[in-house]
């Protein structure tokens, strides 16, 4: 799996990267992005999808690979 953030949705609520910091990260003006590829393991698959669903403006997909 793997996630991935619409910078056009993102307004920089910061949760994707409070709640799953091995995944997303923010930018030098708090705008969350995608660490590396963003894909997801096993392991962190809990931690993407509290992502999704904290994001207040739905910007974030965890997408099927
Ligand atoms: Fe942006 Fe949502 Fe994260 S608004 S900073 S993708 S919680």
């Amino acid at each position: 799996m793997k996630v991935t953030i619409d910078s056009g949705h993102c307004q920089g609520h910061g949760r994707c990267y409070d709640l799953a910091p091995e995944l997303f990260g923010d930018d030098e003006e708090g705008y969350g992005k995608v660490l590396g590829d963003g894909t997801v393991s096993p392991d962190e698959e809990q931690h993407a999808r509290l992502a999704v669903a904290n994001c207040p403006e739905r910007a974030i997909d965890l997408l099927k690979e």
